[in-house]
């Protein structure tokens, strides 16, 4: 395993593996890897001849009162997971190294990013699609995989690599859970040791409003409210949303049918966790 901090090695290496006949599996992440990342790579490995893991905590995606600094780092820690995954390369570079300058051009996501995650964070997603538009380009891998804990992250690339005629293939893989049902998360250690006792409940909630689906209720409203009052009555986190959306195009609906995501965030003392289900509705 080859560790690559700046483009111009990145690309050219890739290129040479491009050249005789390799594709190329790329997973983009910020570090601090964890098994929801592994279970990326180890598919990557599965369906690609090449895996390229990208590490970049990103400024770009994080607001002025967000986590940029306190976001957990550990590069000797991911270099040992990456090699024993069988990552080729872990491209690694400085912030200075992607953003050397103020940018000229930045890419602006217009739809989905009023809901969810995009709502409490303005301008996330636009740091997310502009630095993966970099990395696709710095990378160009055939296919590029991410985890659908970030199910609004997945369909607004799928949106960006449409509408710029990306040529790569992105597959979503399933939330990886601890045992006890809290989806993987690199943030998950900055939780208090009550707050971690109580952050189940979250997949819990969402297990309960799947129950109540299947039970025949068709009215968001009702489902909502089922998690909310699971949530406030099990746990000390404040909730910043609990909504329901179409899948992937994450619109609003009236009646639950068809493809649709159930998704909330909720804040801790020094976290915010998110999770999300998607389920078709016959
Ligand atoms: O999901 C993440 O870790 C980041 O948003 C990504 C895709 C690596 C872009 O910085």
């Amino acid at each position: 395993m080859k560790v690559i901090t700046t483009i111009d090695e990145m690309q050219e290496t890739i290129l040479k593996d491009k050249k005789i006949g390799k594709s190329v599996g790329f997973v983009p992440t910020m570090g601090f890897l964890h098994e929801g990342h592994l279970s990326l790579i180890k598919k990557a490995r599965g369906e690609t001849d090449i895996v390229v893991l990208s590490i970049f905590v990103n400024p770009l995606q994080f607001g002025p009162n967000e986590d940029l600094s306190s976001y957990p780092r550990d590069f000797e820690r991911d270099h040992k997971l990456a090699e024993n995954n069988g990552v080729d390369y872990i491209f690694y570079p400085s912030v200075e190294e992607i953003y050397p300058e103020p940018l000229t051009v930045t890419v602006k996501v217009n739809a989905r990013t009023d809901v969810l995650c995009g709502r409490s964070r303005p301008g996330h997603f636009d740091g997310v699609a502009t630095v993966l538009t970099k990395l696709f380009n710095i990378v160009q891998p055939t296919k590029a995989f991410f985890g659908m804990k970030d199910a609004q992250q997945i369909a607004i690339v799928e949106g960006l690599v449409n509408d710029f005629h990306i040529p790569i293939e992105i597959i979503p893989i399933e939330i990886v859970r601890e045992s006890d049902g809290l989806a993987k998360s690199s943030r998950n250690v900055n939780l208090l040791t009550i707050e971690r006792d109580q952050a189940p409940v979250l997949f819990e909630s969402l297990q309960g409003a799947k129950a109540l689906i299947e039970n025949g209720e068709k009215n968001p409203n009702i489902v909502i409210s089922y998690i909310r009052e699971m949530i406030l009555d099990k746990t000390n986190g404040n909730i910043d949303y609990i909504e329901i959306y179409s899948y992937p195009k994450l619109l609003e609906l009236t009646q639950l049918e068809g493809k649709i995501i159930i998704a909330l965030a909720v804040k801790f003392s020094k976290v915010r966790l998110i999770d999300n289900l998607v389920l078709n509705i016959q």
